[in-house]
């Protein structure tokens, strides 16, 4: 049996109800929400609302009508950097980002947003203080990942959300590695806009992932086209979510997201959370202790989401992952997990790290097979 430890990239296995949900939509239901009035199509209305309800409250959010849904996180962070920002607008970010913000910010730059790093330090951490004068000049927005795809680190949203909100600055959170792993409230946090995928933390299936946008925040659509609604009209409609969300949903998709996020409010996300801390607790003292090896990101599993990054002596990790996939049956990702600034940040480009990350059907006997599998090659370096 393959021991996967690649849930920063997509949770895997996925609960049972998640498969249930997903082939009973696609068997039984099979129509299209909110395009006609038969009864399967309201079937599948009611299916895709439900996904909206368990979404809005995942995050915290009132209004489930302001969660537009879409294929992952960085089809959102593009909806919502590309709906907002315009030439002449200010941004200010991390070193620590995804290329998922990275990209969209720079084809921005090329017609005229401006755009500010802000450096994290060695362990991948943001200074709040930092955002705070990187704002002195007027700026229109700060995104950031709340939680890094590479050295794990948990950045201090809840201090830097309400000082934008005080500040009139749009706050963007990219929550690709914490929706579904830490608690998430955007009323508290200030969030403005949050993206977050929903094949991740949230155990739905690929091709799910939602935007939030806070109430009285207009985005311009990138998609344009059918929604069921205003069908007279050429333009979009004004009103969320339809606004954001032109042609056929994902409908099975999002019963699988419903089915995922239901399955974490059962076990319970503290629950989830804590058995995930006590996987990287296990992998982090089991592998500081072996020569050669250095870890990445902050040593204490509880400011640390599920990605952990080391390097080991003079092994490219490339032949890390293979080694331990061929030898070993471990499924780690390796290089530079789209991250490119963070590597630059930690140290790490342009090789990059290999990233082990557990997930809720992890065992800590497989986190012990793969400090094993690591101390074994540890002791015999690359000739
Ligand atoms: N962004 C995902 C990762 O870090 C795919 O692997």
């Amino acid at each position: 049996m393959a021991i996967y430890l690649d849930n920063a990239a997509t949770s895997f296995p996925k609960p049972e109800e998640v498969h249930h949900a997903v082939s009973a939509t696609l068997r039984n239901t099979g129509a299209n929400p909110g395009r006609g009035g038969h009864h399967l199509a309201l079937e599948a209305g009611r299916i895709v609302f439900e996904a909206r309800e368990a979404a809005a409250d995942i995050i915290g959010a009132r209004d489930a009508s302001r969660i537009a849904f879409t294929g992952n996180a960085t089809e959102a962070i593009n909806f919502g950097l590309l709906g907002l920002l315009r030439p002449g607008d200010r941004v200010v970010t991390s070193t620590m980002e995804h290329n998922a913000v990275t990209r969209p910010l720079r084809a921005l730059q090329d017609l005229g947003v401006r755009v500010v790093k802000v450096a994290a330090d060695g362990r991948g951490r943001i200074d709040p203080a930092e955002i705070r004068r990187a704002c002195a000049e007027k700026t229109a927005m700060v995104v950031l990942s709340h939680c890094s795809n590479v050295t794990g680190t948990l950045q201090p949203i809840e201090e830097i959300g309400p000082w934008c909100r005080r500040e009139g600055i749009v706050f963007f959170v990219d929550a690709a590695q914490s929706a579904g792993i830490f608690a998430l409230d955007v009323a508290d946090m200030g969030i403005d806009l949050l993206a977050a995928p929903g094949h991740k933390g949230l155990m739905g299936p690929q091709g799910t992932g939602f935007l939030y946008v806070r109430e009285g925040l207009e985005l311009r659509p990138l998609v344009y086209g059918g929604t069921g609604a205003n069908s007279s009209s050429d333009l979009p409609p004004e009103q969320m979510p339809e606004r954001l969300e032109a042609g056929t949903l994902n409908t099975p998709g999002l019963a699988g997201l419903t089915a995922g996020i239901r399955f974490l409010r059962r076990e319970g996300l503290a629950a989830v959370r804590a058995h995930e801390a006590e996987l990287l607790g296990e992998l982090i003292a089991g592998l500081s202790a072996i020569p050669g090896i250095k870890l990445y990101g902050p040593r204490d599993p509880l400011f640390h989401g599920g990605a952990l990054s080391l390097t080991l002596g003079d092994y490219d990790p490339a032949e890390i992952g293979f080694l331990l996939d061929r030898e070993y049956g471990i499924l780690a990702r390796v290089g530079l997990h789209c991250a490119p600034d963070a590597h630059r940040t930690i140290g790490t480009f342009p090789r990059g790290t290999v990233r082990l990350s557990p997930g809720y059907f992890n065992t800590l006997d497989e986190m012990r097979t793969v400090v094993g599998a690591l101390s074994a090659l540890a002791a015999h370096p690359p000739g």
